[in-house]
Protein backbone atom coordinates (compact mmCIF):
# COMPACT_ATOMS: atom_id res chain seq x y z
CA UNK A 1 0.00 0.00 0.00
CA UNK A 2 2.86 2.12 1.04
CA UNK A 3 4.71 1.50 -2.45
CA UNK A 4 1.62 2.69 -4.21
CA UNK A 5 2.05 6.10 -2.47
CA UNK A 6 4.95 7.15 -3.02
CA UNK A 7 4.59 5.91 -6.76
CA UNK A 8 1.91 8.01 -6.86
CA UNK A 9 4.33 10.76 -5.24
CA UNK A 10 6.86 10.59 -7.83
CA UNK A 11 4.60 11.05 -10.41
CA UNK A 12 3.16 14.13 -9.05
CA UNK A 13 6.53 15.32 -8.76
CA UNK A 14 6.73 14.88 -12.42
CA UNK A 15 4.02 16.25 -13.23
CA UNK A 16 3.79 19.29 -11.17
CA UNK A 17 6.81 21.05 -12.53
CA UNK A 18 5.20 24.78 -12.67
CA UNK A 19 4.19 26.43 -16.53
CA UNK A 20 5.10 30.26 -16.43
CA UNK A 21 3.10 33.06 -14.88
CA UNK A 22 -0.24 31.90 -13.25
CA UNK A 23 -0.75 29.13 -15.76
CA UNK A 24 -1.62 25.83 -13.58
CA UNK A 25 -0.18 22.48 -14.93
CA UNK A 26 -2.86 19.61 -15.91
CA UNK A 27 -2.32 18.43 -12.05
CA UNK A 28 -3.22 22.05 -10.80
CA UNK A 29 -6.32 22.49 -12.82
CA UNK A 30 -7.62 19.08 -11.85
CA UNK A 31 -6.87 19.97 -7.89
CA UNK A 32 -8.91 23.33 -8.71
CA UNK A 33 -11.99 21.46 -10.36
CA UNK A 34 -11.94 19.57 -7.20
CA UNK A 35 -11.59 22.25 -4.68
CA UNK A 36 -14.65 24.17 -6.51
CA UNK A 37 -16.50 20.86 -6.82
CA UNK A 38 -20.02 20.60 -4.38
CA UNK A 39 -20.55 17.47 -5.13
CA UNK A 40 -18.03 15.55 -3.54
CA UNK A 41 -19.89 16.74 -0.18
CA UNK A 42 -22.69 14.84 1.36
CA UNK A 43 -25.51 17.26 0.33
CA UNK A 44 -24.01 18.35 -2.91
CA UNK A 45 -23.55 22.24 -1.27
CA UNK A 46 -20.16 22.35 -0.37
CA UNK A 47 -16.78 22.33 -1.88
CA UNK A 48 -13.53 23.38 -0.24
CA UNK A 49 -13.60 27.01 -1.15
CA UNK A 50 -16.89 27.94 0.57
CA UNK A 51 -14.76 27.93 3.69
CA UNK A 52 -11.19 28.72 2.01
CA UNK A 53 -12.44 31.57 -0.44
CA UNK A 54 -9.93 33.32 -2.80
CA UNK A 55 -11.91 36.81 -1.68
CA UNK A 56 -10.30 36.20 2.30
CA UNK A 57 -7.31 35.07 1.27
CA UNK A 58 -8.75 31.35 1.00
CA UNK A 59 -10.29 31.74 4.72
CA UNK A 60 -13.88 31.78 5.60
CA UNK A 61 -15.60 34.12 3.25
CA UNK A 62 -18.67 35.46 5.96
CA UNK A 63 -18.35 38.72 7.79
CA UNK A 64 -21.92 37.24 9.53
CA UNK A 65 -20.04 34.43 10.55
CA UNK A 66 -16.61 35.55 11.50
CA UNK A 67 -17.79 38.07 13.45
CA UNK A 68 -19.08 35.63 15.82
CA UNK A 69 -18.84 32.35 16.54
CA UNK A 70 -16.07 32.15 13.17
CA UNK A 71 -16.50 28.01 12.85
CA UNK A 72 -18.73 27.44 9.19
CA UNK A 73 -21.28 25.05 9.13
CA UNK A 74 -20.88 21.53 7.60
CA UNK A 75 -22.95 20.10 4.85
CA UNK A 76 -25.27 18.70 7.26
CA UNK A 77 -27.24 21.48 8.41
CA UNK A 78 -26.60 22.53 11.80
CA UNK A 79 -23.66 20.85 12.26
CA UNK A 80 -20.11 22.82 13.23
CA UNK A 81 -16.97 22.27 14.07
CA UNK A 82 -14.81 23.45 16.76
CA UNK A 83 -12.45 25.35 14.93
CA UNK A 84 -12.24 28.53 12.02
CA UNK A 85 -11.02 27.88 9.04
CA UNK A 86 -7.52 28.32 8.76
CA UNK A 87 -6.10 30.14 5.17
CA UNK A 88 -5.45 27.16 2.74
CA UNK A 89 -2.95 28.92 0.55
CA UNK A 90 0.80 28.51 1.13
CA UNK A 91 -0.45 25.70 3.74
CA UNK A 92 1.50 22.76 1.37
CA UNK A 93 4.74 24.17 2.20
CA UNK A 94 4.27 22.86 5.60
CA UNK A 95 7.15 20.46 6.62
CA UNK A 96 6.30 17.11 7.61
CA UNK A 97 5.87 16.50 11.45
CA UNK A 98 8.37 16.13 13.02
CA UNK A 99 10.30 17.10 16.71
CA UNK A 100 13.73 18.42 17.11
CA UNK A 101 15.24 19.82 20.51
CA UNK A 102 15.80 23.47 21.66
CA UNK A 103 17.29 24.46 24.81
CA UNK A 104 17.36 20.72 26.10
CA UNK A 105 13.19 21.18 25.35
CA UNK A 106 11.52 19.47 22.57
CA UNK A 107 10.15 21.60 19.82
CA UNK A 108 6.99 19.89 17.96
CA UNK A 109 7.56 21.39 13.78
CA UNK A 110 5.13 21.11 10.87
CA UNK A 111 2.36 19.34 9.70
CA UNK A 112 -1.10 20.60 8.51
CA UNK A 113 -4.39 21.46 10.40
CA UNK A 114 -3.52 23.67 13.77
CA UNK A 115 -2.56 20.97 15.40
CA UNK A 116 -0.66 19.16 13.32
CA UNK A 117 -2.49 15.80 13.03
CA UNK A 118 -2.26 15.69 9.14
CA UNK A 119 1.23 14.57 9.98
CA UNK A 120 2.27 14.07 6.13
CA UNK A 121 3.51 10.42 7.02
CA UNK A 122 1.28 8.37 4.87
CA UNK A 123 2.96 10.20 1.64
CA UNK A 124 5.54 12.39 3.10
CA UNK A 125 3.58 15.47 2.57
CA UNK A 126 1.03 16.63 4.76
CA UNK A 127 -0.52 18.96 2.66
CA UNK A 128 -1.84 16.00 1.14
CA UNK A 129 -2.94 14.19 4.18
CA UNK A 130 -4.56 16.75 5.36
CA UNK A 131 -7.16 17.37 1.94
CA UNK A 132 -8.23 13.68 2.56
CA UNK A 133 -9.41 14.79 6.02
CA UNK A 134 -12.78 17.10 5.28
CA UNK A 135 -14.65 14.68 2.95
CA UNK A 136 -15.53 12.59 5.35
CA UNK A 137 -15.45 14.77 8.54
CA UNK A 138 -18.70 14.69 9.66
CA UNK A 139 -18.72 18.25 10.87
CA UNK A 140 -17.95 19.33 6.75
CA UNK A 141 -18.07 17.33 4.06
CA UNK A 142 -19.71 14.46 5.68
CA UNK A 143 -19.12 11.94 3.08
CA UNK A 144 -19.42 8.51 4.69
CA UNK A 145 -16.85 6.84 2.88
CA UNK A 146 -13.53 7.61 0.09
CA UNK A 147 -14.79 5.33 -1.76
CA UNK A 148 -18.16 7.74 -2.12
CA UNK A 149 -15.25 10.60 -2.98
CA UNK A 150 -13.66 8.59 -5.34
CA UNK A 151 -16.77 7.28 -7.51
CA UNK A 152 -18.10 10.51 -7.80
CA UNK A 153 -15.04 12.19 -8.93
CA UNK A 154 -14.39 8.74 -11.37
CA UNK A 155 -18.00 9.77 -12.76
CA UNK A 156 -18.59 13.06 -12.33
CA UNK A 157 -22.19 14.04 -12.26
CA UNK A 158 -21.60 16.33 -15.83
CA UNK A 159 -17.71 15.60 -17.53
CA UNK A 160 -17.52 18.88 -18.98
CA UNK A 161 -17.23 19.47 -15.33
CA UNK A 162 -13.60 18.32 -15.35
CA UNK A 163 -11.80 19.66 -18.32
CA UNK A 164 -8.30 17.47 -16.82
CA UNK A 165 -9.66 13.82 -15.22
CA UNK A 166 -8.31 11.80 -12.94
CA UNK A 167 -7.28 9.10 -15.26
CA UNK A 168 -5.76 11.77 -17.42
CA UNK A 169 -2.90 12.27 -14.83
CA UNK A 170 -2.99 9.26 -12.63
CA UNK A 171 -3.08 6.52 -15.38
CA UNK A 172 -6.65 5.07 -17.11
CA UNK A 173 -6.35 2.43 -14.36
CA UNK A 174 -6.62 4.90 -11.10
CA UNK A 175 -10.91 4.74 -11.82
CA UNK A 176 -10.54 1.01 -12.62
CA UNK A 177 -12.64 0.00 -9.73
CA UNK A 178 -15.49 -1.93 -9.23
CA UNK A 179 -17.51 -0.26 -6.54
CA UNK A 180 -20.10 -2.48 -4.27
CA UNK A 181 -23.40 -2.03 -6.11
CA UNK A 182 -25.56 0.41 -4.33
CA UNK A 183 -22.61 2.53 -3.26
CA UNK A 184 -24.26 5.89 -4.76
CA UNK A 185 -27.09 4.99 -2.64
CA UNK A 186 -25.74 4.84 0.48
CA UNK A 187 -23.06 7.77 -0.17
CA UNK A 188 -26.07 9.89 0.55
CA UNK A 189 -27.03 8.78 3.70
CA UNK A 190 -23.82 10.63 6.61
CA UNK A 191 -24.54 7.61 8.95
CA UNK A 192 -24.36 4.57 6.53
CA UNK A 193 -21.74 1.99 7.43
CA UNK A 194 -19.71 1.35 4.42
CA UNK A 195 -17.40 -1.49 4.22
CA UNK A 196 -15.58 -2.76 1.11
CA UNK A 197 -14.80 -6.32 1.73
CA UNK A 198 -12.78 -7.24 -1.26
CA UNK A 199 -9.19 -6.26 -0.95
CA UNK A 200 -8.08 -5.49 -4.37
CA UNK A 201 -11.24 -3.13 -4.48
CA UNK A 202 -9.99 -1.33 -1.54
CA UNK A 203 -6.24 -0.96 -2.07
CA UNK A 204 -7.83 0.39 -5.08
CA UNK A 205 -10.34 3.26 -3.79
CA UNK A 206 -7.73 4.07 -1.16
CA UNK A 207 -4.97 4.82 -3.91
CA UNK A 208 -7.38 6.92 -5.74
CA UNK A 209 -8.14 8.83 -2.90
CA UNK A 210 -4.49 9.78 -2.27
CA UNK A 211 -4.31 10.65 -5.91
CA UNK A 212 -7.24 13.13 -4.99
CA UNK A 213 -5.74 14.45 -2.20
CA UNK A 214 -2.37 14.49 -4.09
CA UNK A 215 -3.93 17.07 -7.00
CA UNK A 216 -5.43 18.89 -4.19
CA UNK A 217 -2.49 19.84 -2.40
CA UNK A 218 -1.12 20.41 -6.10
CA UNK A 219 -3.15 23.38 -6.71
CA UNK A 220 -2.44 24.31 -2.95
CA UNK A 221 1.60 25.20 -4.44
CA UNK A 222 0.21 26.44 -7.59
CA UNK A 223 1.30 30.74 -8.71
CA UNK A 224 -2.50 31.00 -8.06
CA UNK A 225 -3.08 29.60 -4.87
CA UNK A 226 0.95 30.64 -3.48
CA UNK A 227 1.18 33.75 -5.53
CA UNK A 228 3.79 35.36 -3.94
CA UNK A 229 2.60 38.57 -5.32
CA UNK A 230 2.13 41.22 -2.20
CA UNK A 231 3.69 44.42 -1.72
CA UNK A 232 5.94 42.64 1.10
CA UNK A 233 7.07 40.83 -1.80
CA UNK A 234 7.83 43.45 -4.21
CA UNK A 235 9.54 45.25 -1.76
CA UNK A 236 11.57 42.39 -0.77
CA UNK A 237 12.70 42.30 -4.80
CA UNK A 238 13.55 46.03 -4.31
CA UNK A 239 9.79 46.79 -6.49
CA UNK A 240 7.80 48.77 -3.82
CA UNK A 241 8.71 51.44 -1.07
CA UNK A 242 7.10 50.72 1.75
CA UNK A 243 5.39 53.67 3.56
CA UNK A 244 6.99 55.30 6.86
CA UNK A 245 4.22 53.75 8.89
CA UNK A 246 4.86 50.05 7.30
CA UNK A 247 8.64 50.65 7.56
CA UNK A 248 8.12 51.21 11.50
CA UNK A 249 5.65 47.91 11.52
CA UNK A 250 8.42 46.49 9.56
CA UNK A 251 11.11 46.99 11.99
CA UNK A 252 9.12 46.88 15.07
CA UNK A 253 7.91 42.99 13.63
CA UNK A 254 11.69 42.30 13.67
CA UNK A 255 12.86 43.94 16.62
CA UNK A 256 10.98 45.29 19.63
CA UNK A 257 7.68 43.52 18.92
CA UNK A 258 9.57 39.94 18.20
CA UNK A 259 6.63 39.10 15.79
CA UNK A 260 9.64 37.13 13.49
CA UNK A 261 10.63 34.96 16.24
CA UNK A 262 7.76 32.98 15.12
CA UNK A 263 6.70 34.81 12.02
CA UNK A 264 9.87 34.47 10.12
CA UNK A 265 10.69 37.81 7.92
CA UNK A 266 12.78 37.81 4.65
CA UNK A 267 14.01 35.54 2.54
CA UNK A 268 15.64 32.08 3.26
CA UNK A 269 19.00 31.10 2.64
CA UNK A 270 18.38 29.98 -1.10
CA UNK A 271 16.39 33.20 -1.19
CA UNK A 272 13.16 31.66 -0.55
CA UNK A 273 10.11 34.26 0.02
CA UNK A 274 9.42 34.28 3.65
CA UNK A 275 6.15 32.56 4.57
CA UNK A 276 5.87 33.98 7.84
CA UNK A 277 5.70 31.04 10.33
CA UNK A 278 8.32 28.99 11.47
CA UNK A 279 5.82 25.85 11.57
CA UNK A 280 6.24 25.29 15.62
CA UNK A 281 3.31 25.55 18.22
CA UNK A 282 3.01 27.91 21.13
CA UNK A 283 0.16 28.78 23.31
CA UNK A 284 -0.46 32.96 22.89
CA UNK A 285 -3.23 32.33 25.90
CA UNK A 286 -5.88 33.18 23.82
CA UNK A 287 -9.39 33.58 25.39
CA UNK A 288 -12.26 31.45 24.60
CA UNK A 289 -14.85 32.36 21.97
CA UNK A 290 -18.13 32.91 23.56
CA UNK A 291 -19.98 32.53 20.72
CA UNK A 292 -18.46 29.33 19.25
CA UNK A 293 -21.01 27.45 18.52
CA UNK A 294 -19.81 24.13 19.22
CA UNK A 295 -20.38 24.74 22.90
CA UNK A 296 -24.18 23.60 21.75
CA UNK A 297 -23.82 21.02 20.19
CA UNK A 298 -24.04 18.41 22.74
CA UNK A 299 -24.31 15.20 19.94
CA UNK A 300 -20.41 15.62 19.55
CA UNK A 301 -19.55 17.87 22.35
CA UNK A 302 -20.83 16.78 26.30
CA UNK A 303 -18.74 19.86 28.14
CA UNK A 304 -21.03 22.67 26.86
CA UNK A 305 -19.13 25.57 27.41
CA UNK A 306 -16.73 23.96 29.48
CA UNK A 307 -15.28 22.40 26.05
CA UNK A 308 -11.74 23.54 25.89
CA UNK A 309 -9.58 23.18 22.71
CA UNK A 310 -5.65 21.47 24.06
CA UNK A 311 -4.46 21.89 20.25
CA UNK A 312 -1.46 20.21 19.84
CA UNK A 313 -1.79 18.11 23.62
CA UNK A 314 -4.71 16.83 22.46
CA UNK A 315 -3.70 15.33 18.98
CA UNK A 316 -0.39 14.05 20.64
CA UNK A 317 -2.32 12.31 23.45
CA UNK A 318 -3.44 9.96 20.81
CA UNK A 319 -0.01 9.10 19.40
CA UNK A 320 1.37 5.84 21.31
CA UNK A 321 5.03 7.43 20.98
CA UNK A 322 4.25 10.89 22.07
CA UNK A 323 1.31 10.42 24.23
CA UNK A 324 3.97 11.44 27.56
CA UNK A 325 4.64 14.63 25.87
CA UNK A 326 1.14 15.84 25.70
CA UNK A 327 0.86 17.70 28.91
CA UNK A 328 3.86 19.88 28.31
CA UNK A 329 2.24 20.93 24.44
CA UNK A 330 -1.49 21.53 25.92
CA UNK A 331 -2.67 24.84 23.94
CA UNK A 332 -0.39 25.02 21.72
CA UNK A 333 -1.38 25.94 17.88
CA UNK A 334 0.44 26.10 14.36
CA UNK A 335 2.19 29.18 14.13
CA UNK A 336 0.02 30.24 10.76
CA UNK A 337 1.66 32.12 7.92
CA UNK A 338 0.03 35.68 8.36
CA UNK A 339 0.43 36.13 4.15
CA UNK A 340 -3.56 37.79 3.34
CA UNK A 341 -3.98 37.80 7.05
CA UNK A 342 -6.12 41.08 6.18
CA UNK A 343 -6.88 39.96 2.90
CA UNK A 344 -11.12 40.76 2.16
CA UNK A 345 -11.63 42.93 5.79
CA UNK A 346 -13.57 45.15 6.05
CA UNK A 347 -15.37 46.67 8.98
CA UNK A 348 -18.48 45.17 8.19
CA UNK A 349 -17.32 41.82 6.98
CA UNK A 350 -14.54 41.35 9.46
CA UNK A 351 -11.71 38.61 9.15
CA UNK A 352 -11.54 36.36 12.52
CA UNK A 353 -8.23 35.24 13.60
CA UNK A 354 -6.70 32.59 15.89
CA UNK A 355 -7.97 28.66 16.14
CA UNK A 356 -11.09 29.64 17.48
CA UNK A 357 -11.66 33.01 15.79
CA UNK A 358 -11.75 34.80 19.60
CA UNK A 359 -10.12 37.71 17.21
CA UNK A 360 -12.05 39.86 14.63
CA UNK A 361 -9.55 42.68 14.08
CA UNK A 362 -5.84 43.12 13.89
CA UNK A 363 -6.11 45.70 16.25
CA UNK A 364 -7.14 43.64 18.75
CA UNK A 365 -4.73 41.02 18.03
CA UNK A 366 -1.45 43.54 18.69
CA UNK A 367 -3.33 44.77 21.65
CA UNK A 368 -3.61 41.43 22.84
CA UNK A 369 0.77 40.68 22.21
CA UNK A 370 1.35 43.85 23.58
CA UNK A 371 -0.91 44.23 26.86
CA UNK A 372 -2.16 40.56 27.75
CA UNK A 373 -0.68 40.63 30.75
CA UNK A 374 -0.89 44.08 32.21
CA UNK A 375 -4.43 44.89 31.50
CA UNK A 376 -6.67 42.88 34.55
CA UNK A 377 -8.77 39.84 34.02
CA UNK A 378 -11.95 40.31 33.18
CA UNK A 379 -15.27 39.63 35.26
CA UNK A 380 -15.84 36.91 33.10
CA UNK A 381 -14.14 34.50 30.93
CA UNK A 382 -16.22 34.80 27.91
CA UNK A 383 -16.36 38.18 27.19
CA UNK A 384 -16.12 39.04 23.50
CA UNK A 385 -12.89 40.57 22.05
CA UNK A 386 -14.94 44.04 21.22
CA UNK A 387 -15.94 44.60 25.12
CA UNK A 388 -12.62 43.67 26.46
CA UNK A 389 -11.61 46.21 24.35
CA UNK A 390 -13.79 48.93 25.40
CA UNK A 391 -13.27 47.69 29.14
CA UNK A 392 -9.36 47.56 29.15
CA UNK A 393 -9.30 44.03 30.52
CA UNK A 394 -8.69 40.29 28.96
CA UNK A 395 -10.77 37.71 29.50
CA UNK A 396 -8.44 34.13 30.99
CA UNK A 397 -6.64 31.79 28.50
CA UNK A 398 -8.26 29.31 27.13
CA UNK A 399 -5.85 26.45 28.38
CA UNK A 400 -3.74 28.11 31.41
CA UNK A 401 -0.92 25.91 31.03
CA UNK A 402 1.86 26.31 28.94
CA UNK A 403 1.51 29.78 28.18
CA UNK A 404 4.31 31.94 26.73
CA UNK A 405 5.40 34.85 28.31
CA UNK A 406 8.90 35.45 27.33
CA UNK A 407 7.66 36.67 23.85
CA UNK A 408 4.57 38.72 24.39
CA UNK A 409 2.45 39.78 26.91
CA UNK A 410 4.14 43.06 28.14
CA UNK A 411 5.69 44.40 24.54
CA UNK A 412 6.22 48.00 25.93
CA UNK A 413 4.64 49.36 22.91
CA UNK A 414 2.45 52.90 22.17
CA UNK A 415 -0.39 53.12 20.01
CA UNK A 416 1.38 54.45 17.12
CA UNK A 417 3.63 51.32 17.29
CA UNK A 418 0.42 48.91 17.68
CA UNK A 419 -1.21 50.50 14.66
CA UNK A 420 2.33 50.56 12.76
CA UNK A 421 2.32 46.98 13.19
CA UNK A 422 -1.14 46.54 11.32
CA UNK A 423 -0.20 48.74 8.77
CA UNK A 424 3.35 46.38 8.06
CA UNK A 425 0.62 43.19 7.90
CA UNK A 426 -1.53 44.66 4.75
CA UNK A 427 1.39 44.66 3.35
CA UNK A 428 0.89 40.96 2.94
CA UNK A 429 -1.80 40.68 0.80
CA UNK A 430 -1.44 39.11 -2.34
CA UNK A 431 -2.29 41.34 -5.43
C1 LIG B 1 -16.87 23.43 6.69
C2 LIG B 1 -15.70 24.24 6.39
C3 LIG B 1 -14.53 23.58 5.68
C4 LIG B 1 -14.50 22.90 4.48
C5 LIG B 1 -15.67 22.54 3.58
C6 LIG B 1 -13.12 22.61 4.21
N1 LIG B 1 -12.33 23.10 5.22
FE1 LIG B 1 -10.31 23.15 5.25
N2 LIG B 1 -10.33 23.74 7.16
C7 LIG B 1 -11.47 24.05 7.88
C8 LIG B 1 -11.11 24.20 9.29
C9 LIG B 1 -12.07 24.54 10.41
C10 LIG B 1 -9.73 23.95 9.38
C11 LIG B 1 -8.88 23.92 10.66
C12 LIG B 1 -9.17 22.60 11.33
C13 LIG B 1 -8.19 22.17 12.36
O1 LIG B 1 -7.08 22.69 12.42
O2 LIG B 1 -8.55 21.27 13.12
C14 LIG B 1 -9.27 23.68 8.02
C15 LIG B 1 -7.93 23.44 7.68
C16 LIG B 1 -7.49 23.32 6.38
C17 LIG B 1 -6.10 23.32 5.97
C18 LIG B 1 -4.90 23.38 6.90
C19 LIG B 1 -4.28 24.70 7.01
C20 LIG B 1 -3.06 24.63 7.89
O3 LIG B 1 -2.46 25.68 8.14
O4 LIG B 1 -2.67 23.54 8.35
C21 LIG B 1 -6.09 23.16 4.60
C22 LIG B 1 -4.88 23.10 3.70
C23 LIG B 1 -7.47 23.01 4.17
N3 LIG B 1 -8.28 23.14 5.28
C24 LIG B 1 -7.87 22.70 2.88
C25 LIG B 1 -9.16 22.23 2.59
C26 LIG B 1 -9.51 21.47 1.40
C27 LIG B 1 -8.55 21.06 0.30
C28 LIG B 1 -10.86 21.23 1.47
C29 LIG B 1 -11.73 20.45 0.51
C30 LIG B 1 -11.33 19.06 0.28
C31 LIG B 1 -11.33 21.85 2.70
N4 LIG B 1 -10.27 22.40 3.37
C32 LIG B 1 -12.67 21.89 3.09
C33 LIG B 1 -12.74 24.21 7.35
C34 LIG B 1 -13.15 23.67 6.15
C1 LIG C 1 5.94 32.79 20.23
C2 LIG C 1 5.55 32.75 18.85
C3 LIG C 1 4.79 33.94 18.31
C4 LIG C 1 5.13 35.28 18.35
C5 LIG C 1 6.36 35.91 19.00
C6 LIG C 1 4.11 35.98 17.63
N1 LIG C 1 3.16 35.11 17.18
FE1 LIG C 1 1.52 35.58 16.11
N2 LIG C 1 0.85 33.65 16.28
C7 LIG C 1 1.52 32.64 16.91
C8 LIG C 1 0.65 31.49 17.05
C9 LIG C 1 1.01 30.15 17.68
C10 LIG C 1 -0.59 31.87 16.50
C11 LIG C 1 -1.88 31.01 16.46
C12 LIG C 1 -2.46 30.88 17.86
C13 LIG C 1 -3.83 30.26 17.94
O1 LIG C 1 -4.43 29.92 16.91
O2 LIG C 1 -4.32 30.11 19.07
C14 LIG C 1 -0.43 33.24 16.02
C15 LIG C 1 -1.41 33.96 15.36
C16 LIG C 1 -1.26 35.26 14.89
C17 LIG C 1 -2.24 35.97 14.13
C18 LIG C 1 -3.59 35.42 13.69
C19 LIG C 1 -3.47 34.80 12.31
C20 LIG C 1 -4.62 33.95 11.93
O3 LIG C 1 -4.78 33.69 10.73
O4 LIG C 1 -5.39 33.52 12.80
C21 LIG C 1 -1.73 37.21 13.87
C22 LIG C 1 -2.40 38.31 13.09
C23 LIG C 1 -0.43 37.27 14.48
N3 LIG C 1 -0.15 36.06 15.08
C24 LIG C 1 0.41 38.38 14.45
C25 LIG C 1 1.53 38.49 15.25
C26 LIG C 1 2.21 39.75 15.53
C27 LIG C 1 1.82 41.09 14.95
C28 LIG C 1 3.23 39.47 16.39
C29 LIG C 1 4.17 40.45 17.07
C30 LIG C 1 3.53 41.48 17.85
C31 LIG C 1 3.20 38.04 16.64
N4 LIG C 1 2.16 37.48 15.95
C32 LIG C 1 4.09 37.36 17.46
C33 LIG C 1 2.82 32.69 17.36
C34 LIG C 1 3.54 33.85 17.59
Amino acid sequence: MRDSRLILLALLVCVAVPVRGDDLTPVQTLGKTLFYDGSLSLNGDQPCVTCHSPTTGYSGPDGVVNGSGAVYEGSVPGRFGNRRPPTAAYAAQAPVFHHTFEDGEVLFVGGAFLDGRATGHLVGNAAADQAEGPFLNPLEMALPHAACVVQRVCNPESPDLYPVKLTDIWGGDICAISFPEGLAAQCADANAEITIEDEDTADRISVAFTAIAQSLAAYEMSPEMARYSSKYDQYLDGEAVLTAQEDLGRELFEGKALCSQCHVTGRGPNGEPPLLTDYTYDNLGVPRNPDLPYYAMAAVNPDGTDYIDRGLGDFLRKDPIYDVLAGGQDGKFKVPTLRNVSAGATPEAPRSYMHNGYFKTLEGVVKFYNLRDVWPRCASDLVPEADALAQHCWPGPEVAANVNGDELGDLKLTEDEELALVAFMKTFTDQ
